[in-house]
């Protein structure tokens, strides 16, 4: 057998030594802590979609898809899309989303799943690798790195491996450990031709989903790796070259600890201002209050007229009213783009913007 080849899970190695053990206390802690917390709003959707937005745009940008928050908010609230980089990210939280929504339902990640996640991806139906050819460089160097699994036959069968892996129910161990070994497995198995990081970066929000360890994709973890991307590169490939599984499990854990953190501090600057709000439209506005419209107010960083209308179930005439009302006390800022006019709530839109 090939030494390069890439072999089945679980494995061989020492994956809970005392060093890992050590780091896993506190991820487990800190990631704790955020899902105590997002248990208690009462609209997780909310939380969702805006830091969905920031994990979309920092994992395309790993890829140097680099784009801004305001192209994004062009992008989403447009039926046809101006600036790419700006679709791609959007195409990215739509993956996720529709990731979460198959975990709720089948309770189970399966190679299925993940093509149809790539292909929301790359919004191509090109599937699993066929032809051979795909090889890892080394970015700067250019030199080849690792060549993945090229037959379909192998790459299918390493996809049921780490799919058996990831759904099996034994406590043995720490998903957060496993969930290391799942992203080196998945991203070295590099089953497309192209979108394996930030699809496997999707599968990573999942796993977490899966096993309970949050209750929604809300795990910002790109912008670590993108902090981090040539300690991501190296460790990945020493895990390869020196079964160095050790120093990549903490990576991640660590990833996982800081992250945690960080999204639990946006999730309280954005829950504040929610409740900041709503206490605003109840005293300025209590004919215009209702938890309903609040909802819709920090469903999206945007709302508009159809969107009132229909969610509060009021004529267009009145859903008009209101957005101008809210706009006039300067709750809502409105902008034309394209045809239609976008209300922004802008001091959502700010918390993910800046993250302060
Ligand atoms: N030495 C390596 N061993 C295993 N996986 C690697 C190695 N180097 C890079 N990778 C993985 O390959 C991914 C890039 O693959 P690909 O271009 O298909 O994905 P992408 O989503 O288009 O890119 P990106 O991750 O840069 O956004 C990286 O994110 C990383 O996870
Ligand atoms: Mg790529």
């Amino acid at each position: 057998m090939d030494k390069n080849m890439l072999k089945a899970l679980p494995p061989e190695a020492d994956i809970e030594t005392k060093k890992i053990l050590k780091q896993l206390a506190k991820t487990n802690r800190s990631l704790a802590e955020l899902k105590g917390f997002s248990d208690t709003i009462p609209n997780k959707n909310i939380l969702i979609n805006a830091i969905l937005i920031n994990e979309a745009k920092d994992s395309s940008e790993i890829e140097n898809i680099v784009t801004t928050h305001d192209e994004i908010y062009r992008a989403m609230s447009l039926d046809s899309f101006g600036d790419s980089a700006a679709k791609e990210v959007v195409s990215y939280r739509a993956a996720l989303w529709h990731g979460y929504n198959l975990i709720l339902k089948n309770k189970s990640i399966t190679t299925n799943m993940i093509v149809e996640i790539q292909s929301i991806v790359e919004g191509n139906s090109a599937g699993i690798r066929r032809l051979p050819g795909t090889v890892l460089r080394n970015d700067k160097t250019c030199e080849v790195v690792y060549a993945p699994p090229s037959s379909e036959v192998e790459i299918r069968r390493l996809l049921g491996n780490l799919e058996n892996y990831m759904n099996e129910d034994d406590m043995q161990i720490d998903p957060l450990i496993k969930l290391a070994v799942i992203h080196y497995q998945f991203e070295s198995i590099h089953p497309f031709y192209d979108g394996n990081g930030r699809t496997g970066r999707i599968i990573n929000m999942l796993y977490l989903v899966l096993k309970n360890l949050i209750e929604s994709p809300i795990l910002y973890l790109s912008k670590y790796i993108i902090t981090n991307k040539l300690e991501y590169y190296n460790l990945l490939q020493e895990v390869r070259t020196e079964e160095n599984w050790e120093d990549w499990i903490i990576y991640v854990l660590k990833g996982v600890e800081e992250t945690s953190r960080e999204t639990l501090e946006m999730a309280r600057r954005i829950n504040h201002e929610v409740q900041l709000m709503t206490n605003e439209i109840k005293e300025k506005l209590p004919k215009l209050y209702s938890k309903e419209l609040i909802d819709l107010l920090f469903f999206e960083f945007y709302t508009k007229t159809r969107f009132i209308q229909e969610g509060l179930s009021v004529t267009r005439k009145t859903a008009a009213s209101y957005l101008n009302t809210l706009e006039k006390e300067g709750i809502l800022v409105s902008e034309k783009i394209g045809k239609e006019r976008i209300y922004q709530n802008k001091r959502l839109f700010d918390i993910v913007r800046y993250n302060k």
